[in-house]
């Protein structure tokens, strides 16, 4: 069981802390100070330290540089939690060698997002997870294309991106496509595709990750209109408390062999299946609204995606006007996460909500509305290069739509 010490001199955000941790299944110490945390984690060996800065007696600096000379735990990641939110106590944390810094308060699913960050980064650099993984790279295992549709804030279209992006890249290639829906609470992507939630993740979870074949995960997949093949996931927080990272994995790991595309939409964190998912995807949206929370977060996101090491071809980014007015300037969300923007998909209420309300994505039912044609380009253009540099042998009526477009622009 992965274990982490917290250090801190306050008892609530000792206990507030390790309310949080356990909850998101660790296995918690605690110290009330410096020297007494040394000891704890000495005797210990915790995978992750988390340690207040202002302390009586040895303070978290001073804490910090003393576990980064002891070669027991030089490289533990190390989480500093302060009340201060200038800069300078960030530079001083970094300085004394901690990785990550939080400012008192905090949120709790933040908390648990930068430690599972931590501990992700931490797995990653040890050495014998990645003799692992060049050990699974070896194997000629057939990849299909995945994408993960994310951000840190929900409400911002992931869920309708997924849906259309899959029916989209349906309805333009020969290509088997996943549509797999990796968020634990809502079965939203059943609801918006109208299809009943008869199997879903939850029901092969008996099965022991080691153990899952192909055969019990197509078994459970939802054939829908389009030809695309629906993973569902369970509307009940019960059914899927015990899905984990390693198992979502797996299941993208043997679908990802026998789909051209997987779809994959995930939670607005980085939980350990977020993770997995976003660690295996070949592309990740990234996607955002024009509010100031949004940038924020998407800004957040990026800087996480930077620690975790995922390069920049990795990640698309894009705005998405959920809503109608005021909202940023592309060249302002430009500047302000230092990234371009790939798409910028247009304010559609009317057809996003009858949609919704009928189970029915625009890009299936109406792909002459403006916004579905651009969602129908856009699934185009995250086509593998190879399939849009040349015309299909039988091209589909998606395929004609969008070279009937990109003549037209050309013409222009
Ligand atoms: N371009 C858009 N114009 C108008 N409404 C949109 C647009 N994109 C998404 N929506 C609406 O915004 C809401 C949130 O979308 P959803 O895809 O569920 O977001 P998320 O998965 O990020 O929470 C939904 O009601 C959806 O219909
Ligand atoms: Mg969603």
């Amino acid at each position: 069981m992965t274990t982490i010490v917290v250090i801190d001199d306050t008892q609530s955000i000792l206990q507030l802390v390790s309310l949080y941790l356990k909850a998101a299944g660790y296995q918690v110490l605690t110290a009330a100070d410096g020297a007494q945390g040394l000891r704890v984690v000495q005797e210990n060996h915790p995978d992750l330290i988390i340690t207040d800065v202002m302390m009586p007696g040895m303070d978290g600096y001073e804490l910090t540089r003393r576990l980064r000379r002891d070669p027991l735990t030089t490289r533990t990641p190390i989480l500093t939690l302060t009340a201060h939110s200038q800069l300078e106590s960030k530079i001083k944390a970094f300085e004394a060698g901690a990785d990550d810094f939080m400012t008192k308060p905090f949120d709790a699913g933040e908390l648990v997002a930068r430690v599972n960050v931590l501990l992700r980064r931490a797995a990653v650099v040890s050495p014998g997870v990645e003799s692992a993984a060049e050990g699974r790279e070896a194997a000629p295992v057939q990849r299909g294309q995945v994408m993960a549709v994310h951000s840190l804030r929900g409400g911002v279209g992931c869920s309708s991106l997924a849906v259309n992006l899959a029916l989209g890249l349906a309805g333009l290639w020969d290509e088997r496509v996943l549509l797999a829906d990796f968020v634990t609470t809502t079965g939203q992507l059943a609801l918006m595709l109208n299809l009943p939630l008869k199997r879903t993740w939850a029901d092969i979870m008996h099965i022991p990750v080691a153990e899952l074949a192909l055969d019990e995960l197509e078994a459970i997949l939802a054939p829908h209109a389009s030809g695309v093949r629906v993973l569902m996931a369970p509307t009940d927080p019960t059914q899927s408390a015990n899905m984990t990272g390693e198992r979502a994995g797996k299941m993208l790991e043997l679908l990802r062999a026998q789909y051209g595309y997987v779809i994959a939409d995930v939670t607005h964190d980085f939980n350990d299946i977020a993770l997995q998912v976003l660690d295996a995807a070949d592309r990740i949206l990234l996607t955002l609204a024009p509010d100031l929370a949004s940038i924020r977060a998407a800004a957040a996101t990026l800087e996480t995606y930077a620690q975790l090491g995922y390069p920049k071809e990795k990640i698309t980014v894009g705005l998405n006007w959920t809503f109608g007015q005021q909202g940023f300037a592309r060249q302002e969300i430009e500047e302000a996460l230092a990234m371009p923007l790939s798409f910028v998909m247009p304010y559609a209420p009317l057809v996003f909500v009858s949609a919704i309300n009928r189970g029915m994505p625009p890009v299936f039912e109406k792909p002459e509305e403006p916004v579905a044609a651009y969602l129908e380009d856009l699934a185009f253009l995250l086509s593998r290069p190879e399939a849009r540099a040349a015309p299909p042998t039988n091209p589909k009526p998606g395929w004609r739509r969008v070279q009937k477009r990109i003549a037209l622009a050309a013409r222009k």
